[in-house]
């Protein structure tokens, strides 16, 4: 049956790098990977087209789709919009309708990126760490929320970090699988020595650790967390989070890989219906150039390949010829070492494809 993936393009260099990611996805569609192609609106385009980040058109559109490939949202020119209005409530809103609460942040490091990490070679080389991020909860969209003004005329601005047990039970549940797939480390981070609902994460991850005896599980403060990765990164198999405490460790995790732009996701449902975006933001500064690097909505792809069509032979393809250009040397700007030649984003996505080719 013919598959429906939603492509949302976003802002900055969304509409970039998801055209290599769509040149990916045609090739495969002319190898016979059967699907089809919707086009949306979300974040500062869909509010310029539209008024809204998340117009109602969109909603339906993901919802009808068997998968949704997102490049970024956000801007400059909408910070100053009413919060309900910014680019940042497209994205969340189409999560927590899609009821996406699953995110996948594998940070791989490809050995041909040894050099481009800030951190020493020996630290990175090898490393391979799968963070599971609660992406539907937490303080992302607790209630309640906001800035009040006090009596002495002072504001205060307020969120709520809250979790139900249940909200840890199903993230947690998706954590143990993949650490069962996997090395069958699973390391949960919270701050529990502090924070009384992260006391109960840990408790709810303990005993859902009975469930999965094959699977050594580890809690860690977040502090130590962000700390460990940087000193010792390899120490880690799977790491499971809460919403906020994910957002940063990924992208502190994504730096181990060299750039933030080698980072893909995948956001996935109770059903493995999926949004796959790359985990940098929109990068405002160097949109417009054909400079940013593609490779992380081309491995998101694969991570739409695997979860949700499938199709893991093709998603192994695919991360294959993204590892045949980096063994080429093409590098864009964000990941090439001083005086090492650098390619624009359409030779990026075109490299990719010809290595697919060559594999026939
Ligand atoms: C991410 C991003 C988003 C988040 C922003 C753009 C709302 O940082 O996907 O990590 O905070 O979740
Ligand atoms: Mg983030």
């Amino acid at each position: 049956m013919t598959q429906k993936i939603l492509i949302l393009q976003g802002d900055g260099i969304g509409p970039e790098i998801v055209a290599e990611a769509v040149k990916v996805l045609h090739w495969l569609v002319g190898e016979g990977l059967d699907i089809e192609f919707d086009i949306g609106l979300i974040g500062g385009s869909a509010y310029d087209a539209s008024g809204h980040p998340l117009p109602e058109e969109t909603l339906q559109q993901a919802r009808a789709a068997d998968a949704v490939l997102l490049g970024a949202v956000g801007g400059p020119q909408y910070e100053s919009l009413e919060r309900s209005l910014r680019p940042e409530q497209g994205l969340l809103g189409l999560r927590s309708e899609l009821k996406l609460f699953s995110n996948l942040r594998p940070a791989i490091l490809y050995p041909q990126l040894a050099e481009a990490s800030t951190l020493k070679p020996e630290v990175v080389a090898g490393l391979d760490i799968m963070i599971v991020r609660e992406l539907t909860g937490g303080i992302y969209f607790g209630q309640p929320r906001g800035v009040r003004t006090l009596e002495n005329g002072e504001k205060e601005g307020f969120n709520t970090l809250v979790y139900r047990e249940s909200e840890i039970e199903r993230i947690g549940r998706s954590a143990f699988e993949i650490a069962r797939q996997r090395g069958k480390r699973l390391c949960s981070v919270d701050k529990a020595n502090v924070l009384e609902v992260t006391e109960l994460w840990r408790q709810v991850m303990t005993r859902l650790g009975a469930e999965y005896p094959d699977v050594e599980l580890s809690h860690m403060y977040v502090d130590n967390a962000a700390m460990q990765l940087v000193r010792e990164p390899k120490q880690f198999d799977v790491m499971v989070t809460g919403n906020m405490f994910g957002d940063i460790l990924s992208d502190a995790a994504a730096m181990l890989t060299g750039s933030i732009g080698m980072l893909p996701s995948a956001s996935l449902d109770a059903n493995g219906k999926g949004m796959y975006e790359p985990i940098h933001g929109s990068a405002p500064d160097i949109a417009g150039q054909g400079i940013a690097n593609p490779l992380a909505t081309i491995l998101s792809v694969a991570m739409m390949l695997r979860y949700s069509l499938c199709e893991a032979g093709c998603a192994g393809r695919v991360e294959a010829a993204v590892g045949k250009v980096l063994d080429r040397g093409l590098r864009t700007p964000d990941i090439a070492t001083e005086g090492q030649a650098t390619v624009n984003t359409a030779d990026m996505g075109d490299a990719v494809v010809d290595a697919l080719a060559e594999e026939n």
